[in-house]
């Protein structure tokens, strides 16, 4: 596919098919964060994927999370109340989940968290490429402390998580801002 149709037809996808997904397109899927820019090329990633029932207990420490104070935080911050509840049914339901932790560091936290971002968009464009589905995942960071000691992370920060799969839905493009309103000229 051209570069454009992959960045147009990319969608968040929280419908997947029981397919399973080779390893050999997990790795490709990593080769091409292992090339996205990074402050000072720094490349403060790792990727870690989990699939059936560690993928599902994070999805159950997610859920007995939200049972506490993080849903009125939620509510209140984001004017939503289910959505960690469909992030972890949806974990449930994709394959593979890719757990994306960043090395702690004082100085560089904005400029390294901003490289994991583009290595976590590389992951997506791919996956449209290659006919998969996947979905971009913050509602981990609620329990990121729980779920890096799950999988023995504790020394680096659950950034985000990204499911991917072959989807079961077909969203239509959502809603954007007209170019006039973001692209300005001075
Ligand atoms: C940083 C980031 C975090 C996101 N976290 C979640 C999430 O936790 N759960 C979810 O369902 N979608 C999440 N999304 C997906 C957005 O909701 C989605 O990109 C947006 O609604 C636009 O839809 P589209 O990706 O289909 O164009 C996240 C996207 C980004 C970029």
């Amino acid at each position: 596919m051209e570069l454009k149709e992959v960045i147009k037809n990319r969608r968040s996808i929280r419908k997947y098919k029981c397919e399973e997904v080779q390893n050999e397109v997990i790795q490709d899927l990593i080769e091409c964060a292992r090339l996205a820019p990074s402050a000072k090329n720094r490349q403060p990633w790792e990727f870690l994927i989990v699939k059936d029932i560690t993928k599902n207990e994070i999805a159950n420490i997610m859920l007995e999370k939200q049972k506490g104070q993080n849903v009125i935080l939620e509510k209140k911050l984001l004017g939503a109340n289910s959505s960690v509840k469909e992030t972890a049914k949806t974990i449930k339901e994709a394959p593979i989940l890719i757990l994306v932790f960043k090395q702690y560091n004082e100085n560089w936290t904005v400029g390294d968290a901003l490289g994991v971002g583009a290595a976590i968009e590389h992951i997506c464009l791919r996956a449209t490429d290659l006919g998969l589905g996947s979905l971009w995942i913050r509602d981990t960071t609620y329990s990121q402390k729980e779920i890096a000691k799950l999988v023995g992370y504790e020394n680096m920060e659950l950034i985000s998580a990204i499911a991917v799969g072959y989807a079961d839905e077909h969203p239509k493009q959502r809603p954007r801002k007209k170019l006039e309103e973001i692209l300005k000229w001075y």
